[in-house]
């Protein structure tokens, strides 16, 4: 029999994710229209930017103006900071929900973050404890949860480990990472029942690039682990910069319609999300290759 809820959160992560890899800027003003069109399809959760170095990552320097100009009040408004400076900038708006980002691989985090893990980890120790007193939803995203693309393989204690470290320090949220798109259902299946078992109070939410193609398949398994909650990004645009072979997110378009189709409820509009991709689709360098997307431009 399987196993399979009847609702499901999507977390939109294309306005992060998804633009942060591309190869030239999207103009801010399309980007409030992306974001503004994203929220009318229905979604209750977002990335709407992130509050990095403009120096490393240019496309999301426009942070302060859409962390402002962007925000639902009846959704959760969330937004990345991976410092103290991204969380002072974050203070600077009214949005409640912060990402944190650490990879298990102390590779990744050099590329990432310029830090070690520990490094990592113990620059975020008082931030989180601060957050956590001033009443903030935290989300820990754990990069390079299943495979590196500097080290390979990662041990599944390690990253549980890591998980282990962020409840400890109270987040709400852990999204899990398949970075660089390399787990496989069976690994996904693996871990994501472990952490249930670990963590049955903590929101898990797994979020799947699409590199290989297995990111559908890799949503089936985790919810045959009982995972209800999954990162995923329009038109399916995204990857980060300093994991080479992260391709984009898997398509939030493909995961509604699969859900739509098994009677899993999303409160998603697909024909809404679409009108959001045509928004941004003439700002990027790149086309949109969902199997949804090229149906439903090429028959409707
Ligand atoms: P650094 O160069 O070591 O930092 O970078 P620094 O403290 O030496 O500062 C260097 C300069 O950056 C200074 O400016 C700082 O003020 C400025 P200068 O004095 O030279 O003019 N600076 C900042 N400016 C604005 N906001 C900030 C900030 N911090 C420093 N927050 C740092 C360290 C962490 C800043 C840098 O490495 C960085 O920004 N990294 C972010 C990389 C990134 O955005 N990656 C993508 C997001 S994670 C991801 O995509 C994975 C995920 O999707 C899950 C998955 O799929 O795996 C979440
Ligand atoms: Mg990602």
């Amino acid at each position: 029999m399987l196993n399979l809820p009847k609702k499901v959160t999507i977390i939109e992560v294309g306005p992060r994710d998804g633009l942060q890899n591309e190869k030239s800027f999207v103009p801010t003003d399309i980007k409030k229209q992306f974001i503004g069109e994203l929220w009318k399809a229905g979604f209750q959760e977002m990335e709407l930017t992130s509050f990095v170095s403009p120096k490393w990552v240019p496309q999301m320097g426009d942070a302060a103006e859409i962390a402002v100009d962007c925000l639902n009040a009846d959704a959760r408004n969330i937004v990345l900071a991976p410092n103290r400076k991204g969380i002072d900038r974050v203070y600077s708006t009214d949005c409640q929900a912060v990402a944190v980002f650490v990879g298990v691989s102390n590779s990744f985090n050099q590329k990432n973050i310029n830090k070690s893990t520990r490094a990592g980890m113990a620059e975020l120790a008082p931030i989180l404890a601060e957050l956590k007193g001033k009443n903030y939803f935290v989300r820990a995203c754990i990069s390079t949860a299943f495979y590196c693309p500097y080290e390979g393989k990662i041990a599944e204690s390690d990253t549980i480990k890591l998980c282990q470290e962020f409840i400890d320090a109270g987040v709400d949220e852990l999204s899990v990472a398949d970075t660089i798109g390399m787990a496989t259902p069976a690994e996904s299946y693996s871990l994501f029942s472990r952490l249930k078992n670990l963590f049955p109070h903590t929101l898990l939410t797994a979020h799947f690039h699409d590199t290989r193609k297995l990111a559908l398949a890799n949503i089936f398994a985790s919810l045959q682990a009982g995972i209800d909650r999954f990162d995923s990004s329009a038109g399916g645009l995204g990857g980060c910069p300093f994991a080479p072979g992260a391709s984009g997110n898997v398509a939030t378009e493909d995961v509604v319609y699969m859900l739509d189709r098994m009677g899993i409820d999303t409160g998603v509009n697909l024909h809404k999300l679409i009108d959001a991709i045509e928004v941004v689709r003439p700002h990027l360098s790149r086309p949109i290759e969902s199997g949804y997307y090229r149906l439903h431009t090429q028959i409707f």
